[in-house]
């Protein structure tokens, strides 16, 4: 088995998947502190590189976690992992974790972080659901507010969206959307959410606690050049209920479509027709070598 496993980067080595392993007292396992992105190579193309990788270290920056590497070399060992699997369409995961220390939660215990880098596959939902679209529930849990550990840092904590997805887990749908203490949306558990209302294609802003997401840039730039208005306003329950589409945006999800939340048809509970422009236009740009870093 050993030999057929993928590699994993652990700190500048590569160990088989089953090996690959780090510190008990790594405060990434103890306390959830650390960074991470989530990154997909389509036919041999790492999409958006230089975004994930400006993000992981302006999370970082927010967190005053040092990445002990540069970005070219971060992207450098990325490449590498990929070539090493010999994989040209793979999701990537890169955490960089404060690292080893004591029991204690103090940082600056934790003399040097760990940096992981997973290429792999990733299936989130079953085929039907870019065909059909998912269902949804509106979730009790609250986005964390932004003087808090917001969304707006992609940080090892997710314990906000994994109380999130058990709910939607517990009432038997696809997705949970999370909503800000005020009670407007914020977004889904890992992805961020559109609305589209009399041909406006609507997100909310992501000063309200969503995570700046990457794939929400592209698809609002899609949105644009097709000819669509794009608003990026702040969004109730109600509005999402009486929204002509539903849609979420994510790296790992990429653009999905919401046919049911908390019971409401969206639309006529069919995937909608922008919806499906965009879907088609993300598709196409992700196969577009200009908008990646190839994998040589
Ligand atoms: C909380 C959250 N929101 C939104 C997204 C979508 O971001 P991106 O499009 O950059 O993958 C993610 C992705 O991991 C996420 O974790």
């Amino acid at each position: 088995m050993k030999g057929n496993e993928l590699l994993v980067y652990v700190n500048g080595k590569y160990y088989p998947k089953s090996e690959a392993k780090i510190s008990v007292y790594d405060h990434g396992f103890l306390y959830g502190d650390g960074v991470f992105e989530g990154i997909r190579a389509y036919n041999g193309s790492v999409f958006k590189l230089k975004e994930h990788i400006n993000r992981l270290y302006k999370s970082a920056k927010a967190i005053m976690l040092n990445i002990s590497m540069t970005k070219d070399e971060m992207i450098g060992a990325i490449i590498e992992t990929l070539k090493k699997n010999r994989l040209r369409d793979a999701y990537i995961r890169l955490v960089v974790s404060r690292g080893p220390g004591d029991l204690g939660l103090d940082p600056r215990k934790c003399s040097k972080p760990t940096i992981i880098i997973i290429t792999d596959r990733i299936k989130l939902h079953d085929g039907s659901a870019k065909k059909e679209g998912l269902t949804a529930i509106i979730s009790w849990v609250k986005r964390d507010p932004v003087d808090a550990t917001t969304h707006e840092v992609k940080s090892l904590n997710y314990l906000n969206s994994i109380l999130a997805k058990i709910e939607a887990n517990n009432a038997d749908v696809d997705e949970a959307i999370c909503l800000n203490k005020e009670g407007f949306i914020c977004e889904g558990v890992a992805e961020n959410l559109f609305a589209v209302v009399d041909g406006v294609v609507i997100t909310p802003p992501t000063s309200t606690g969503a995570l700046r997401g990457i794939t929400r840039n592209v698809v609002i730039r899609i949105a644009k050049k097709l000819g669509f208005e794009v608003a990026k306003k702040e969004i109730t329950p109600a509005d999402l209920f009486l929204a002509d589409e539903i849609f979420f945006t994510g790296t790992a999800a990429e653009v999905v479509p919401v046919k049911e939340i908390n019971k409401r048809e969206i639309g006529d509970g069919r995937p909608g027709p922008i919806t499906l422009k965009l879907m088609k236009e993300y598709h196409r740009l992700v196969l577009d070598p200009k908008e990646g870093t190839p994998i040589t």
